[in-house]
């Protein structure tokens, strides 16, 4: 099994990203597979950005990643810009890849919702994608929902290139966990809890301190039924406070409706907003004992080993593409 994922250091990482992906990547790499854990800075440019921040956002997922709970020295912990295969792969994936199927792809029309054109780099964010996956050789791929499309794209290219330059790339597997893959916005449980939503009562930020948490939670928009039950299409509000407890208690679902038959609403969003700052909590203070230095340290660890295997993949993939060796 070899695991490889990603996070965009676009802001202030949230609760969904956390029970819907990182989570996944400290499970995986407890049960002994080979993981690389990247922060896809290459990703995060292709929408607007602040210069100023992009440096600081980068130092705060990759410290998140270890302050999860993501140990640097059985993981690989690295940034996607500083290892230049990603790039380079990405091109020869584009040569690959056709404008019909980039044109299916759902995040562009969305992000770029309202805007005539796009940037290119945003059309072309799958692909990206695609390459950071495949020099990995990776088997499984633990994300959210939101990125299903993304690895279908990932497998037709593997495969396009595999049957026509010979046998190179692993097709991934993606793993999207049962509970937990679509976090919702709490101000309106029909869109997914983002990082990018300009309302940040929408989100719990992963280092929101627990007043902010409890107010946030207690302010979210429900439905007037008065029943705690789990019912995603019909209570969505409801059904997403019952998944976010679930996952932040360890208690099943069915155990929880249980044991809320007959509860008001105000007294199960308090012992859902206690089980968020307590999941928390370890990972707030282990997040603070983080230095930057610390942090560097452990990027350019990374750097070195993903570049290791990402260079000899890319070697490959050039051959078998017929470009001339450099000597
Ligand atoms: P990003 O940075 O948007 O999100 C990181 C991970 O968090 C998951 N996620 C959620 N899960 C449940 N509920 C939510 N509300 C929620 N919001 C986000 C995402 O599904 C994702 O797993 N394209 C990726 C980054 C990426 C990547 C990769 C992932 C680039 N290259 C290679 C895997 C493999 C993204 O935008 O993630």
């Amino acid at each position: 099994m070899i695991i490889f994922s990603g996070v965009q250091p676009s802001g202030e990482l949230t609760l969904g990203n956390y029970l819907g992906a990182i989570r996944q990547f400290v499970d995986l790499q407890n049960r002994g597979a080979a993981a690389y854990y990247s922060v896809v800075d290459l990703h995060a440019t292709t929408v607007e950005h602040d210069p100023r921040r992009l440096a600081e956002y980068t130092r705060m997922v990759a410290k998140l990643y270890v302050a999860s709970g993501i140990d640097p020295e059985r993981s690989v912990i690295f940034v996607q810009s500083h290892v230049p295969a990603h790039s380079e792969l990405a091109w020869i994936l584009m040569c690959l890849a056709r404008t019909g199927e980039l044109n299916r792809m759902t995040q562009f029309k969305e992000k770029g919702r309202g805007s005539e054109s796009v940037a290119v780099g945003l059309y072309t964010y799958p692909v990206l994608m695609a390459a950071d996956i495949l020099l990995y050789r990776t088997t499984h791929v633990p994300v959210g929902e939101d990125q299903k499309q993304h690895l279908e794209l990932t497998r037709d290219l593997a495969e396009r290139f595999n049957r026509t330059y010979g046998e190179t790339f692993v097709l991934p597997e993606p793993l999207i966990p049962d509970v937990g893959a679509r976090i919702m916005a709490l101000d309106d449980p029909t869109k997914k809890m983002s990082k990018s939503n300009p309302n940040p009562n929408s989100r719990i930020g992963l280092l929101d301190p627990p007043e902010l948490i409890e107010r946030k939670i207690m302010r979210a928009v429900t439905d007037s039924e008065g029943t705690v039950r789990y019912a995603p299409e019909e209570k969505p509000g409801i059904s997403n406070l019952l998944a976010i407890l679930s996952l932040s208690s360890g208690i099943p679902i069915a155990e929880l409706e249980r044991r809320y038959a007959g509860v008001g609403y105000g007294a199960f969003k308090r012992d859902v907003a206690q089980a968020v700052v307590e999941a928390l909590r370890p990972i707030q203070a282990a997040y603070a004992a983080l230095s930057d230095d610390a942090i560097e340290r452990v990027l350019a660890d990374g750097a070195e080993r993903a570049r290791a295997v990402a260079e000899a993949t890319l070697a490959e993939v050039k051959a078998r593409f017929g470009y001339l060796p450099s000597t």
